[in-house]
């Protein structure tokens, strides 16, 4: 911002005009987003939060919805360097629940009216683990149908890169969303974190699969990542738009001591913070209606990150579900909440939260994004 731009004050939070209109230009390019992401003043910054929040409430409503999160499996055949269980760490208790244990965490979820479930693990792709999930998902489909929900939960997958007939096996079995984040879209920056059998153009290859599949597809990024740029970030962005993608999770970078990137250099905890709440509101500006999750990383660097990623553009959230035994065995960086409190305490706290960011909550929902429903034309808005 120069001396000269003039700032507005709307209810007690000035505004600056300049960036008010910079974030409601209909088609921002790739300089607009980083001037977007860049904004430090804090009238630039409400003035992108607050259109971010009138994109979102005009192409998507009011509702939030909840995916309950069973973290199913530690187990990992990966050993991407920025992760808390990456195979190579020895000291990790490796657990995999049963299906009866994934499918009492989906009975939960349905009961506290979450509509949907995120089944997530560390990546594996042996036929014990395939079958499991199988499995899994096609007895929830079969045992979570109620009058509410007719068609059971919602049931969303993040197990990694897999195999065209894997995500066909899991899609068949009543898996309908995906999410496989592509981590950093700088292919050098992807080659730094991970090792390297794991490539950039395998992940992209696997997301053109899922939708192919016919899966819903969601994907995301790391925010604030060892020599990541703003231009990295537009980037990001662009791919997201580029791909037609569905559903965005992404999150600040958190250092994990025991990893390799635990002590490389990252920009401070309030700027992480800053920027992961600018990267949600310029992919609402830029996408419309596309789910955006506020993701547990952003609550585990500042008590309220949730709160203010809904006020920023986002409209998803993932309650915890796994059980509480091996929460503390799934730390994939430091500091993740919600480690003592158990489920039910996990979705009294969520409503309140939510309600006070001045949301409504999407209970007994899929809550698919307004995105996918006008792709794939589905005519039933319940969903
Ligand atoms: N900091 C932040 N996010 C992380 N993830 C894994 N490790 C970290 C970390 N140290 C994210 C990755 C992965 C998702 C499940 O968790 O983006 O895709």
């Amino acid at each position: 911002m120069n001396s000269c731009t003039p700032i507005t004050k709307k209810g007690s939070r000035a505004v600056s005009a300049e960036f008010a209109g910079l974030a409601a230009q209909p088609a921002l390019s790739r300089a607009d987003l980083i001037r977007i992401l860049g904004a430090r003043e804090k009238s630039q910054i409400e003035a992108v939060r607050a259109e971010a929040e009138r994109v979102l409430l005009r192409n998507c409503g009011n509702g939030v919805y909840l995916r309950g999160l069973v973290e199913a499996s530690n187990a990992c055949a990966c050993d991407c360097l920025y992760c808390g269980i990456r195979k190579s760490i020895r000291e990790v208790n490796r657990y995999t629940l049963t299906a009866d244990e994934i499918v009492a965490c989906a009975k939960a979820c349905s009961e506290f009216g979450y509509g949907s479930m995120v089944i997530q693990s560390g990546e594996r792709s042996d036929r014990k683990f395939i079958d499991l999930i199988v499995e899994a998902v096609h007895r929830i489909k079969r045992e979570t149908r109620t009058s509410q929900q007719p068609e059971g939960l919602g049931v969303t997958l993040c197990i990694g890169q897999q195999t065209r007939e894997t995500y066909e096996r899991l899609h068949d079995a009543g898996a309908h969303r995906y999410l496989l984040r592509i981590e950093t879209t700088n292919p050098e920056l992807f080659a730094k974190i991970h090792p390297g059998e794991q490539t950039f153009e395998s992940r992209v290859e696997c997301l053109r699969l899922l939708r192919e599949v016919g899966y819903q597809v969601g994907t995301g990024v790391m925010i604030g990542l060892p020599g990541q740029t703003l231009g990295d970030l537009a980037d990001d962005i662009l791919f997201f738009e580029r791909l037609d993608i569905d559903m965005i999770g992404m999150g600040p970078f958190i250092p994990h001591p025991g990893t390799p990137l635990g002590t490389a250099e990252c920009p401070d905890i309030a700027e992480r913070i800053r920027l992961a709440l600018m990267m949600i509101a310029a992919t609402r500006l830029k996408l419309r209606d596309v789910n955006i999750a506020s993701t547990t990383a952003l609550q585990a660097l500042d008590p309220v990150g949730r709160e203010k990623g809904l006020k920023f553009g986002a409209n998803v959230i993932m309650p915890q579900v796994t059980p509480q035994d091996v929460r503390r065995d799934y730390q994939l960086y430091p500091g993740k909440p919600c480690l003592e409190e158990n489920a039910r305490e996990c979705q009294s706290c969520l409503g309140m939260r939510i309600e006070a960011a001045g949301r409504k909550v999407g209970y007994h929902a899929w809550g698919d994004s307004v995105h996918a429903r006008r792709r794939k034309a589905v005519p039933d808005d319940s969903r």
